[in-house]
């Protein structure tokens, strides 16, 4: 059987691939690409007229970054629900597996065509107006991966309601905090759901939340708790929590709910992701850019076809689930699996088996789960007919070459192409990536900008009226947008000077995405992970001060501490706490693990720190900034890299950092 050539390093698509794909040679690319952000006018045009809109755009788009104003598809009114229900079923997928739910025990399995979800999803939009919502309220999300999930979201988006989905691993306080920044008056969640062959409680943590909020006068006047789980009790409050089941099953409940037309600069979504300062930012998508962009990325990106089997591993709870398992997908046509539990469980071939019992074609990972899977043994993949998979895609960090290599062996056959995908919350969708028919990759490369990206990776600036400068070929520069393309964020929920703060200053004119990246002579790029102070552990994005916040919160013990990421084999990233006591507090092994358990409860295990060292101070310069960058050498062990120490306060706490390093 062929098998993709490899040459100086590069690897490239079989021709098979090649004739099929949409995109077949990098020269075609060039040309759409270069009329995609010289005139956006005819090509956004065209690819948003293969969508319905209620009214026509009378403008493609409008933008000033100097003041951080963004319009797409101005004047337009569509629906995204309406896209990916009704004019799926109007082009004759009515009777096609929409979702496709795979739940922690094998037997557990939902198949849901376009029509049944147009039922359901009309269904729960109208319990939702039953229960007050109208266009523009926040509806607050926190379910696990189970198929209910997405027809709650679809159901906001066909009311015009907007949806905030906060991830299941995080806790009671930050769900709390989610809520109350959303104004969120009406709460989706489940009794529990299945993890590893335990029963999780959701429901436990969204009465804690409700409590936590009505102490900051907030209140939660609507829980509606989907019944995942069979004899698993839950509290319910009177008047407050109903089951979704008898929602959706109350005699004046139609299945027939009208359109909410949307205006294209309606906000579909806030999500919330992780900064440099310690809240987290409420990231603002609008209808008619993002509808458009998850379309498109979707389609060419994974050369989506019809009668592709997509699997994407992410949760729904972060914009990967968002926009690729939910939106992108359903707006294409395509079948789409929700996996409810974890690739371990029972075995480390669970992914491998449900890619064998779907003829799964298209998969799409983070790096993390790669390499954990890699550390079990191909022996997994080997037991499993992956024969079905024509096309892989990686996401969230960087993916090192060891694992590229092995992702492209033992899953891909070496014959699939591997899209490493490159994008975050705020950017909607993919930015840069592998066209698969299109051009040859190399592993750790996440290649070229989309259609409309005018990706560039500039020197450092040190005021606004120096001209930007491409760092030379082969050199770090920080990774940034010249221009908006259709599903860039629109704002921070209620903080629009943060907005502009965060992406429109560092380098004025230019959307600056927090990352480094280098660029080869071929133009690709390549990830270089952040610049900022935000760390990802296992493709989960943590903000160093969050977790500072966090800690410090501990006041009976903490007096200061700081925070910051330390390179790991299967995480990619881990956090490193350096603490400073109170005076009279004693270091022990318990008061750490309190500490963690702390965290865990403050944000989520996500964030809680994988090592902790206590300190007598921090290296910090005269003027009290602390020198992160001596934090972050120690932490990852490259002790004869410390550079220049003489410019501390105190230079004698590094030698004392250097000895008490974990
Ligand atoms: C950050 C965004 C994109 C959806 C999931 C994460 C890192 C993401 C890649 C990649 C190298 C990557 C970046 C980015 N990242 N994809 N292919 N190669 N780094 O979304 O939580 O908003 O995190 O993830 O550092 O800024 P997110």
């Amino acid at each position: 059987m062929a098998v993709m050539k490899e040459e100086n390093g590069k690897y490239y698509p079989l021709e098979d691939f090649v004739e099929q794909a949409y995109v077949g040679s990098r020269a075609e690319y060039e040309e759409m690409w270069k009329q995609s952000v010289n005139d956006p006018e005819t090509f956004w045009g065209d690819i948003a007229s293969e969508l319905y809109w209620h009214k026509k755009w009378l403008k493609v788009n409008r933008e000033d970054f100097f003041k951080g104003e963004i319009e797409w598809f101005i004047g337009g009114k569509t629906n995204l629900a309406y896209n990916c229900l009704d004019a799926q079923i109007k082009k004759g997928r009515g009777d096609k597996v929409a979702i496709l739910f795979q739940g922690e025990p094998d037997e557990d399995v939902v198949k849901l065509t376009y029509k049944e979800m147009l039922k359901l999803v009309s269904k729960f939009a109208n319990v939702l107006k039953k229960k007050g919502v109208r266009k523009g309220d926040r509806v607050a999300i926190y379910l696990p991966m189970i198929w209910q999930l997405p027809v709650a979201m679809l159901a906001c988006a066909r009311i015009g309601a907007i949806h905030t989905i906060v991830f299941g691993g995080f806790s009671a306080e930050a769900l709390r905090d989610r809520i109350l920044d959303a104004g969120a008056k009406i709460l989706i969640t489940a009794n529990g759901y299945w993890r590893s062959g335990k029963n999780v409680s959701s429901k436990a943590n969204a009465d804690i939340a409700c409590d936590l909020c009505a102490k900051e006068g907030h209140t939660v006047d609507k829980v509606v708790v989907v019944k995942r789980l069979n004899n698993f009790d839950v509290p319910m409050k009177a008047g407050r929590d109903t089951w979704f089941e008898d929602e959706i099953a109350a005699s004046d409940i139609s299945d027939v709910c009208p359109v909410q037309w949307m205006d294209a600069e309606d906000p579909l979504f806030i999500l919330y992701t992780s900064g440099s300062t310690g809240k987290p930012k409420g990231v603002l998508h609008t209808t008619g850019g993002y509808m458009v962009y998850s379309y498109s990325s979707f389609k060419y990106i994974f050369d989506y076809k019809d009668k592709d089997i997509f699997f994407c591993t992410a949760d729904i709870g972060w914009v990967t689930g968002h926009t690729y398992i939910v939106y992108g997908p359903m707006i294409n046509g395509a079948t789409s699996i929700v996996f409810e539990s974890v690739p371990t469980f029972p075995n480390p071939d669970r992914f491998w088996q449900i890619v064998e019992k779907f003829k799964v074609s298209i998969f799409y990972t983070a790096p993390t789960a790669i390499r954990a899977l890699m550390k079990e043994g191909e022996k997994w993949p080997q037991g499993r007919d992956l024969s079905s998979l024509r096309l892989l895609g990686s996401v969230g960090e960087p993916i090192n070459p060891e694992a590229w290599m092995w992702y492209h062996k033992y899953i891909g056959s070496e014959k699939c192409p591997i899209v490493d995908t490159w994008w975050q919350t705020e950017t909607g969708g993919i930015l840069i990536t592998p066209l698969p028919g299109a051009w040859p990759t190399i592993p750790s490369y996440a290649t070229l900008p989309f259609f409309g990206v005018d990706a560039r990776a500039l020197q450092p600036r040190s005021s606004a009226n120096e001209p930007a400068v491409d760092a030379p070929v082969n050199e770090q520069g920080e990774l940034c947008i010249a221009r908006s393309w259709p599903g860039m964020m629109r704002g921070v929920f209620g903080e629009p000077e943060r907005f502009f703060n965060t992406y429109f200053v560092q380098q004025p004119g230019f959307y600056f995405s927090g990352d480094g990246a280098i660029r080869n002579e071929d133009g690709y790029f390549r990830l270089m992970g952040r610049i900022d102070d935000v760390v990802n552990v296992s493709g989960h994005r943590m903000g160093t001060a969050e977790v500072e916040a966090a800690l410090n919160s501990y006041n009976t013990a903490v007096a200061e501490s700081a925070v910051v990421g330390f390179p790991h084999e299967v995480k990619g990233e881990d956090l490193y706490a350096y603490i400073i006591l109170k005076s009279g507090v004693e270091p022990s092994d318990v008061l750490k693990k309190e500490l963690v358990g702390h965290v865990r409860k403050e944000i989520g295990p996500i964030a809680s720190p994988g090592k902790i060292q206590f300190v007598s101070g921090l290296p910090k310069t005269r003027s009290g900034k602390i020198m992160r960058r001596i934090l972050r050498k120690v932490a990852a062990g490259a002790i004869d890299e410390l550079g220049d120490t003489t410019t501390l306060a105190d230079p004698s706490i590094v030698d004392e950092i250097v000895k008490g390093r974990q």
